[in-house]
C-alpha cells in the first residue's frame, strides 16, 4: 500500500536541488500568501491536455513542448511573449501541414523559473557563491546578495507568469492564431533565410487550400479550430514549496492538481523514486513529465512509472529522453523494450538539447545545432526500429534572433556567440534554428506516419 499522499508529504522525503534561504520565517509567509492566490491554471485544462497527450501516446498527434530554459525577470515584456508565440505557431503550422498531423502545442513558459543546478557553489577567481537558480530563487549577478535566495521573489515570479499565460490566451484565441493569418507569423530577421522561403511556400499553399474551402461555400468564420488555438503550459517542478501553494482541490472531481502550469515535469537530477520531487508529482492529476538521462536504468524506470502512474492511464507520463546524440543509442532502446513489456502506456519525446552541451572555445555555453539534429534523427530511427512510436519533442527556443547555439542554415560560428548570447542559463534555437528543426521533424514524421498503419487522427486542428 502507498503512504498517504498530501500536497506536503514530500516534506517528510530526502531532497534535493534546495535553495538555502536564510529567513526561513520570511519563506513560510510568501508560502503562506502564495496559497491564498488564484490558480494560474484550471483542473479541467489539465485534464483536456491529457486527453491530447493520451492521442499522442496513441500515435496520432505530435508534442511540441518548448520554450526558454530559465524565464527571467529582465526579459519580461509583450514583444518577447510575442515572438516566441509566432515561432510556436510556425513550428506547428509546418508539423501540421508537412506531416498532416496535429500538434498539441505545450510551452516551457509562464512558470519555468527555478534551475537545478551541477553544483551548489560557483567559483570565479577565487571568490565562491551559491549559484544562481533562476530568477524565482536569486540574482543571477555575481555578488553575495544577489545570489542570496529571496523567496519573495517567488511572488515577482507568480505575477510575470499570470500576466504572461493572460497574453498568452488572448493570442491563442483572440484572433491573432488565426490561420488565415499564417503569411504574418513570420518574424521579421528570419524573412530572408533559405527557412523562410520555405515558409513562404508552405503557407501560401495553406492560403490557397483555404481560398478553395471557401470557394466551396465552407464558412471559415464558423469555424473556431481554424482561428483559435490550443495552447498549454509546462515548467519543472523543482521549488516544491512554491509547488505545494499551488496545489489545489478540484471541486469538480474531488482530485489535486498542480494550478501552477497544465503539465510539469520531474527534472533528470531529482527524479529519485523514494524523493521528495516524485512523492510531490504521484500526488496530483496534471499531466507529468519525467526527464530520462543516461543514467536511467530500465528497473528505475518502471518502479517511477508504477508510482507516478499506477493505473496506466494514457497521457499521464510523457518520458522525456536527453541522452545526447552520441549516447541515445546506447541508453534509449532497453528503455522502449522494458517499457513495452510491460505494457506500459507512455509518450515518448526528445530532448535533444541536455545531452549535447558543450563549452565553446570562446568559453561559452553551446549546444552545436548538428548534434540536436542527430539526436532527434536517432530517437527517430530508434522507434521504427522498436516498432513504437516517437511522440514529441521538447526544445530550448526563443522568438528572438540570438546566437547561442552554433549552427544552422545561417552557420552561427564559436565567434559569433559573443554577439547576442542572451540566455541567463542553457544555449538556446533562435527562431530561424527552431524553424529549421520544425522541417526537419516534419519530414522524420511524414516518414514514421506513412510507415506505420495508425487510426486516423480525430480531428485536423492546428
Ligand atoms: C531543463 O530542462 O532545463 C533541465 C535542467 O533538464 P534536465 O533535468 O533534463 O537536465
Ligand atoms: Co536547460
Amino acid at each position: 500500500m502507498a503512504e498517504r499522499w498530501s500536497p506536503d508529504s514530500w516534506r517528510k522525503k530526502p531532497i534535493q536541488q534546495v535553495p538555502d534561504y536564510p529567513d526561513r520565517q520570511a519563506l513560510a509567509d510568501v508560502e503562506k500568501q502564495l496559497a491564498t492566490f488564484p490558480p494560474l491554471v484550471f483542473a479541467g485544462e489539465a485534464r483536456n491536455l491529457k486527453k491530447h497527450l493520451a492521442r499522442v501516446a496513441n500515435g496520432q498527434a505530435f508534442l511540441l513542448q518548448g520554450g526558454d530554459c530559465a524565464e527571467s525577470f529582465a526579459e519580461h515584456g509583450a514583444n518577447n511573449i510575442r515572438d516566441f508565440f509566432r515561432m510556436f505557431l510556425q513550428m506547428a503550422v509546418v508539423l501540421t501541414y508537412a506531416a498532416a498531423s496535429p500538434v498539441v502545442k505545450v510551452g516551457r513558459v509562464a512558470g519555468q523559473f527555478a534551475k537545478p543546478r551541477s553544483s551548489p557553489i560557483e567559483k570565479r577567481d577565487g571568490i565562491e557563491l551559491p549559484s544562481y537558480r533562476g530568477d524565482i530563487i536569486n540574482d543571477n549577478a555575481f555578488t553575495a546578495e544577489s545570489r542570496t535566495p529571496d523567496p519573495r521573489r517567488q511572488l515577482d515570479a507568480y505575477r510575470q507568469s499570470a500576466a504572461t499565460l493572460n497574453l498568452l490566451r488572448a493570442f491563442a484565441t483572440g484572433g491573432y492564431a488565426n490561420l488565415a493569418s499564417v503569411r504574418q507569423w513570420m518574424l521579421g530577421f528570419v524573412k530572408d533565410s533559405p527557412q523562410s522561403r520555405r515558409y513562404v511556400e508552405l503557407s501560401d499553399r495553406i492560403s490557397e487550400a483555404l481560398g478553395f474551402m471557401q470557394a466551396c461555400g465552407l464558412d471559415l468564420e464558423s469555424h473556431p479550430e481554424l482561428r483559435t488555438t490550443d495552447f498549454y503550459t509546462s515548467h519543472e517542478a523543482l521549488l516544491l514549496g512554491f509547488e505545494e501553494a499551488f496545489t489545489r482541490v478540484d471541486s469538480t472531481t474531488g482530485d489535486w492538481y498542480a494550478t501552477s502550469g497544465h503539465m510539469i515535469w520531474i527534472g533528470d537530477r531529482t527524479r529519485q523514486h523514494d524523493h521528495a520531487h516524485v512523492e510531490y508529482a504521484r500526488g496530483i492529476k496534471n499531466p507529468i513529465g519525467l526527464k530520462c538521462g543516461p543514467s536511467l536504468k530500465a528497473d528505475d524506470l518502471l518502479r517511477l512509472i508504477d508510482i507516478l502512474n499506477p493505473e496506466n492511464e494514457a497521457g499521464r507520463i510523457t518520458l522525456i529522453g536527453r541522452f545526447g546524440a552520441e549516447k541515445v543509442g546506447d541508453h534509449l532502446p532497453a528503455l522502449i523494450r522494458a517499457v513495452k513489456r510491460e505494457g506500459r502506456v507512455v509518450l515518448w519525446s526528445s530532448d535533444p538539447m541536455h545531452g549535447n552541451t558543450i563549452s565553446s572555445a570562446s568559453g561559452y555555453k553551446t549546444r552545436p545545432f548538428d548534434l540536436i539534429l542527430k539526436e532527434v534523427r536517432s530517437f527517430f530511427e530508434i522507434h521504427q526500429a522498436e516498432g513504437t512510436y516517437a511522440g514529441g519533442v521538447h526544445l530550448e527556443m526563443t522568438g528572438q534572433n540570438v546566437t547561442e547555439c552554433t549552427g544552422g542554415a545561417r552557420a552561427i560560428s564559436d565567434a559569433d556567440l559573443n554577439d547576442r548570447y542572451h540566455t541567463v542559463c542553457d544555449p538556446r534555437l533562435n527562431a530561424e534554428q527552431a524553424i529549421e528543426v520544425a522541417f526537419t521533424l516534419a519530414e522524420l514524421l511524414k516518414s514514421e506516419r506513412s510507415g506505420a498503419v495508425r487510426a486516423l487522427p480525430a480531428a485536423a486542428g492546428l
